[in-house]
């Protein structure tokens, strides 16, 4: 293994979200990346190797049906609160990214089920960074349908499983600024 710590610390600080509005516009980035993005997803941990990641991934004419589904879902459930500008954006901000990844949680019954998210979350986590290594942007949204019960079944899940949300990646046209964070010290107590 080449990386130095180094390298890898200032990956992990580089990271940073990259929202729709900051891509070029539906450009698409290479699968091959994509493909790297998630195989080193399943390269996080998991407890009892339960390995509970499930992906979906949507590109090209497959945005079109991302985005028309949870624009109609969002008007059938929210008819009640509906804002005909939240779903033109539901409608569109899809199709600003190169590739959208549906992030699921496959529910084994082997441990706790905050384990299975967090092993879940540990994958985004690695993708995000491979996204990083790549010069390419994404983020990830547990906005549209992640929380509708119904939108399960659309992701390849079941009952059981959980919809995390949605990895929008995208080619970078306006850079994040660098993020910040409060100091470490403020988080942690060591006894000794
Ligand atoms: C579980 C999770 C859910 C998130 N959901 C949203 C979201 O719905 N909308 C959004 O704008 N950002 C969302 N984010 C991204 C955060 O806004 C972002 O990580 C945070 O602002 C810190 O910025 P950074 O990722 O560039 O460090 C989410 C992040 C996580 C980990």
């Amino acid at each position: 293994m080449t990386l130095t710590a180094e390298a890898l610390t200032q990956l992990i600080i580089n990271r940073r979200s990259t929202f729709p509005k900051q891509y070029v516009a539906g450009k698409k980035i290479d699968d091959a990346i994509i493909e790297q993005m998630l195989v080193n997803a399943t390269w996080a941990p998991s407890h009892k190797l339960t390995e509970p990641w499930q992906f979906m991934v949507f590109t090209g004419e497959g945005l079109n049906q991302f985005a028309n589904y949870q624009a109609a879902m969002y008007k059938e459930k929210e008819a009640a609160s509906f804002k005909e500008d939240k779903y033109q954006k539901m409608q569109t901000n899809p199709l600003l990214a190169s590739h959208i990844i549906a992030i699921g949680m496959n529910r084994s019954d082997k441990v706790p089920e905050t384990e299975e998210i967090a092993a879940v979350s540990c994958a985004v986590q690695n993708m995000y960074l491979t996204a990083t290594a790549y010069g390419v942007g994404c983020y990830w949204t547990t906005g549209g349908v992640t929380y509708y019960e119904e939108a399960k079944s659309f992701f390849g899940l079941t009952e059981n499983d959980k919809l995390l949300g949605f990895l929008y990646v995208g080619e970078i046209a306006i850079p994040s600024v660098p993020g910040k964070r409060s100091p470490v010290s403020e988080k942690v107590k060591w006894i000794q």
